[in-house]
């Protein structure tokens, strides 16, 4: 593989991650930082876009920079081999934003379905902050700052990489070759796009309180799997049940290996005949979900361990992303530099200018 490639992603700091955040994009950046393949891993605590809607709450925001610190390292983010930071210590970053403002229209902004959804969902209407309305600008300083070829986050943030290729396209063909196209990189596994709350509802959301995080003790975790959303017309065991919609079933597909069911139900090869059964009828909620909470035990337990560990060296997780924001700012001041230059506004380390205002001004 291109060993060229550069992944940039973040996550913004309003709460623990939870599971959505995990099976959506964490694991699979794990995989990606440990496999090889890239020439450099970025990931960035985006507390200055949590700020675009939470302007009235830093200490919130603050409180959750060392807790998504702590997820990313209890799911195995290696500082050794990834650069972990937060933004708002890369002052560049607002810069490139910047300049970036002018290639963007408003209705541009207006026509991106997240911050469409977004806005909706926190009843701002006519009462947007301008930050936020110009956050996927904000974004696209993020993924072009660290020429980051590769993506990887939820569906939900198409538009936001859509919007950031429009500006790349844009500024390069103004001011020549100089920024990189990015590409999105989703989870292979359709059931891990979005995963339900445990209620059943579209997203997890901590003001829903359906999240399973990753923190979770183990009794928690129990409980919630215990308590999930599951077809509310399966009253009898011998009552034919529906998996569309079920979020056990969802949770199953996104979850479940061939080999936990040698390990923990072994009546059943797979993920096909167990869901055959259920819709069958004879097959009861309780036993499907023992054996979810089986899986998510066995997923989640060697995470909340690592979590623990890291907890106990607090300075260690804040001298870590310190060291992580000063390797960022060198990459992200290389690339303003280049920006700076390409947009001819690098007046003092140009001769070749000086020398022709020279020329203009003495008549020759
Ligand atoms: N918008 C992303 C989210 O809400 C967070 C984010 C900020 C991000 N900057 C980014 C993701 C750059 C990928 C790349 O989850």
């Amino acid at each position: 593989m291109n060993k060229e490639k550069i992944i940039l992603t973040a996550d913004r700091p309003t709460g623990r991650l939870h599971i959505g955040h995990y099976v959506g994009s964490l694991k699979r950046r794990v995989e990606l930082q440990d496999s090889g393949c890239y020439k450099k891993v970025f990931i960035m605590v985006a507390d200055a876009q949590a700020l675009t809607d939470n302007a009235e709450n830093p200490e919130k925001v603050r409180q959750n920079v060392v807790e998504v610190a702590l997820d990313y390292l209890a799911c195995g983010l290696d500082p050794k081999k990834s650069v972990i930071f937060i933004q708002s210590q890369i002052p560049e970053l607002c810069e490139l934003a910047f300049y970036y403002m002018n290639l963007v229209t408003v209705s541009r902004l207006q026509r991106n379905p997240t911050v469409k959804t977004e806005i909706q969902i926190r009843n701002f209407e006519t009462s947007i902050p301008v930050g936020f309305f110009t956050y996927p600008i904000s974004q696209a300083s993020d993924i072009t700052a660290f020429k980051a070829t590769t993506v990887p986050v939820g569906e939900d943030q198409e538009p936001m990489l859509e919007q950031t290729r429009e500006i790349v396209r844009k500024f390069n063909s103004i001011y020549g070759e100089t920024l990189i196209e990015p590409e999105i990189l989703l989870p292979d596994n359709a059931a891990c796009l979005r995963l339900p709350g445990t209620d059943g509802k579209a997203k997890m959301s901590k003001s829903l309180n359906n999240c399973i995080y990753l923190s979770e003790t183990a009794e928690e975790l129990q409980k919630k799997v215990m308590s999930m959303y599951t077809d509310p017309n399966h009253l009898r065991v011998e009552d034919p049940g529906r998996i569309e919609g079920n979020t056990v079933f969802t949770y199953l597909d996104a979850f479940s290996k061939t080999e936990h069911f040698e390990r923990y139900l072994p009546e059943y090869a797979n993920l096909e005949e167990l869901k055959a059964h259920y819709q069958r009828g004879g097959l009861g909620d309780v036993k499907v979900k023992r054996f979810l909470n089986a899986i998510m035990q066995e997923e989640l337990e060697p995470i909340r361990n690592r979590r623990k560990e890291f907890e106990k060296d607090i300075p260690a997780v804040y001298d870590m992303l310190q060291k992580g924001c000063h390797t960022a700012r060198e990459t992200a001041a290389q690339t303003l530099d280049e920006v700076r230059k390409a947009m001819k506004i690098n007046y003092f380390d140009d001769l070749e200018l000086i020398r022709g205002q020279v020329q203009k001004f003495s008549g020759k």
